[in-house]
């Protein structure tokens, strides 16, 4: 029985990284829907269906121990839906804003909260900004266009610098404190994000929350053990080749 992490993409490889740091003697299996990708542009009902059809196609393959939704914008359309649906433990991701504003609460400084336009518009988001003490203090930014970048192999360079400087133009950021990362794409430009901001500014990204969930839910420990090659089977919903050594090189290419 495999772990499975499941993103649209190359993002949810950044999560799978950190649990196989952790737990690098499991059994995993990589899981993107390369065919519809990116997720954050399409409607809610079709991601939903994108999701479901993956996962009817992991199942067709391989015993599952657990899934990890690692994407956010996969689980605030499809996660409730999906547990009623399953009986295996299925883990999702959130954007990480409220540790951000615990980080911030001292210095009163702002949150800004980026994630995919369909991460920040649908009911989940808006759930969790309205169970805060101070939702006031955050303010969001859709990037999708790093989930763009990211597909194409595309870390970091003149032309992401240029996308990023743009975007962040209209924040005056030296009122912020933290920049949350609330898509796991965007994980890939943690380096690049922290040149172009101030240097007290805080990059938090919710990859090391959810594998502590995973291990909570499924009762593993951490393992000391060395494991040169950690067991990882790729699939994706375009089935080639290509796409599955794509995603394994850059598995390795990771920090
Ligand atoms: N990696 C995804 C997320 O965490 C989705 C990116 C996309 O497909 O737009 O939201």
């Amino acid at each position: 029985m495999r772990i499975v992490f499941f993103d649209s993409g190359v993002g949810g490889l950044t999560v799978m990284r950190d649990a196989c740091r952790k737990l690098p003697s499991e059994s995993y299996l990589y899981y993107a829907d390369t065919l519809n990708v990116p997720y954050g542009t399409h409607s809610k009902e079709e991601v939903y269906g994108f999701v479901a059809d993956c996962i009817d196609d992991i199942l067709s393959r391989y015993e599952v121990r657990a899934i990890i939704i690692a994407c956010n914008t996969a689980t605030s359309v499809a996660v409730d839906d999906l547990r009623k649906r399953y009986s295996f433990p299925i883990i999702g991701m959130e954007p990480a804003v409220k540790p951000a504003l615990q980080v911030v609460r001292e210095s009163g400084r702002r949150v800004l909260a980026t994630a995919t336009p369909l991460t920040l518009k649908e009911d989940k988001f808006r759930r969790l900004l309205g169970k805060l003490e101070e939702p006031s203090r955050v303010d969001t930014l859709g990037l999708p266009g790093l989930v763009r970048f990211a597909e194409d192999g595309t870390f970091d360079g003149p032309e992401v610098r240029e996308y990023l400087r743009e975007q962040f133009a209209p924040f005056d950021l030296e009122r912020y404190g933290a920049i949350v990362l609330g898509c796991t794409h965007f994980v890939f430009f943690k380096d690049a994000i922290r040149e172009l901001i101030p240097v007290h500014m805080l990059v938090m990204d919710g990859n090391a929350g959810t594998v502590k969930q995973m291990m909570r839910v499924l009762e593993l420990e951490e393992s000391s053990g060395q494991v040169s090659e950690p067991d990882i089977v790729y699939m994706s919903s375009l089935g080639t080749e290509e796409d599955k050594r794509k995603l394994e090189s850059c598995f390795r290419r990771l920090p």
